[in-house]
Formats: C-alpha cells, structure tokens, sequence
C-alpha cells in the first residue's frame, strides 16, 4: 500500500500568466489514484514558518502531477521559488471527488473565479477522453472570472480539450466587464440535460447556486477554506451546509451545490 504522505521531485515550476503559476512534480503513486476535485496538501519549507502545508486542488496529470497556483503569501511565494530537481513533501491525494454528471446529460458548464479554474481541467480532460462513450456528444462550457488581465492565462489546454470558453474581467480588460455571473447570458441551461461545476470565491459560487435554483440545474461545489491537517481530524475548515457543519477537507471539497450554505460559510 503506498503512503499518503511522501517527498517527491519537482519537475517543473513556470510563470503562465503575471498572476499564476504551473508547478509539476514526479508522483506516479498521485498520478495512478487522483480523481478531479481532489487535492494535495504540499508543505512549501522545511523551516517552522509557515507551520501548516497549503492545499492545491490537482490541474492536471499527465506523466507528471500538475498544480496550478497564485502567490498570494507566504507559502505559495515559497512555493513559486522551487526549482527543478527539488524536493516537494506532498501529502495527498486527499478529499472528496467530483461526481460525474448524471446519465443523460448533455452540457457540463463549468463556472470559475480566478484560480478556482485550478480543478477543471482534470475535469474536463476526463469527461472528454474517459467517459466519453458514458457522455455522447457532450458541450463543455468554461465561464471564467478574473480581476483583471493578470489573471487571465492562455486556455488553449480547455479549448484542446473542446471547452467552449468566456471570459470576464472585472475591469473589462479581457472578454466581458464585470463578474462572472455576466457570463450566465452566454449558455442556454436545459434543467434535465445541464450539469454545473463551480469554484471560486464564495460570493460568486452563492451567484451560481441562485442562477441553478431559478434554472432547476444540478450540480456541485468545489469549496476552499484555510486548512491545518486535512484530514478531517481538527475541524478547522467546517463549513455550514443544509446537513450541518461538513469538513472541506474530508467531507469535500466537493459538495452537492444546493448543500452549500455559501451566505453564512
Ligand atoms: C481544497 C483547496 C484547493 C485549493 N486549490 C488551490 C489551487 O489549485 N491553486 C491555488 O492557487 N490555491 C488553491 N487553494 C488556496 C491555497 O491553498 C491558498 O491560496 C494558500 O494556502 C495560501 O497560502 P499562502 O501561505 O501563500 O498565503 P496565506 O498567508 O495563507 O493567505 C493569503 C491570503 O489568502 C487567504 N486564504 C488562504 N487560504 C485560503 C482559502 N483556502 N480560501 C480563502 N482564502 C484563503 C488568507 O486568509 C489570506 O488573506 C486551495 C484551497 C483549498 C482549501
Ligand atoms: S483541515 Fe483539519 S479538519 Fe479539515
């Protein structure tokens, strides 16, 4: 049985837009169990500060296990430092997977604010290439909101993977001005052949949960909370839901988007 926690080498770290980064590492034991919508827990130093590992939803895998992240402090300024051939102390994959889309649909829209894009290409790459016999003829649709030009990256993987993708910027320096949720316009939901995946911050994924309610479209949440062990065992990232309070690290990060109570997280 292979360990949860393990030291791997990184392959590769790179600048893909003024904003995020894309870093590979060597992990054939991730690579051979990770499902979309999971994570690792990465420790960016061996040093005491910062204390805690930092979690990253998995991008993509390929040969290699790929994150894609922003430097927002600390441990991800940490983290954009590493070079190849570097040791990376990685805990994972952990968490709750995505559910695949209920049989009979047709159109998976995926609905992201700034890096909370980070867990759908994997998404996207399965739901085009393994289930594509479950999902016929399947639209992928990428609705994605950044801040500004900084935060928009090259989407040539999604459009490879046959994504139709929008963008908003809330400056309008890229694609449509405004937030995200003036994307809705872009897509035509059908409640029984619609499936939605979203991620980002809360107030934008509260904005997708009322589009699905007053559009009756299922589908699910991949939440973020600042985390400690991730492994259910100190309650750190509980998050109310309509079944209680539910760790994001054990009982998500995925969740049914309707359970998500995003107004009082
Ligand atoms: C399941 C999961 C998956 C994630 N996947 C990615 C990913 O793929 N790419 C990526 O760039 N980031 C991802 N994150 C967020 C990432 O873990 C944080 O940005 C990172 O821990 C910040 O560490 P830091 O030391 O650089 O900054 P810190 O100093 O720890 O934080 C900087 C600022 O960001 C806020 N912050 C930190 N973590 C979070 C969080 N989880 N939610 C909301 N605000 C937060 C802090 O309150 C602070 O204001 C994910 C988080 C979770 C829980
Ligand atoms: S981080 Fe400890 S329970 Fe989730």
């Amino acid at each position: 049985m292979s360990k949860l926690q393990n030291i791997y080498k990184v392959v590769s770290n790179e600048k893909l837009c003024p904003r995020f980064f894309r870093l590979c590492f060597d992990a054939p034991s991730i690579v051979r169990k990770i499902q979309p919508g999971q994570f690792v827990h990465i420790r960016a130093h061996d040093g005491l500060e910062p204390f805690f590992r930092r979690p990253f939803s998995v991008y993509r895998v390929k040969k290699y296990v790929e994150i894609f992240y922003e430097v927002v402090g600390p441990g991800t300024k940490l983290l954009s430092l590493k070079k190849k051939g570097d040791p990376l102390d990685v805990l994972g994959p952990v968490g709750r997977p995505f559910a695949m889309p209920p049989s009979g649909t047709k159109q998976v829209v995926m609905i992201a604010g700034g890096i909370g894009v980070a867990p759908f290409l994997i998404l996207s790459d399965i739901l085009r290439r393994e289930r594509r016999s479950a999902f016929p003829a399947l639209e992928l649709i990428l609705l994605y909101g950044g801040r500004t030009k900084g935060h928009v990256f090259n989407m040539k993987e999604f459009k490879n993977n046959g994504c139709a993708t929008h963008v908003a910027t809330d400056d309008g320096s890229v694609g449509t001005r405004g937030r995200v949720d003036k994307l809705f316009a872009k897509i035509n939901p059908d409640p029984k052949t619609t499936f939605i995946y979203t991620c980002g911050p809360n107030p934008m994924m509260a904005a997708v949960q009322r589009f699905a309610r007053q559009h009756k479209i299922r589908g699910q949440a991949a939440c973020e909370e600042v985390m400690a062990c991730a492994l259910g065992a100190c309650l750190g990232c509980s998050i109310r839901t309509t079944k209680g309070f539910r760790t994001v690290c054990y009982d998500g990060p995925t969740f049914d988007l309707n359970e998500v109570m995003f107004e009082q997280s």
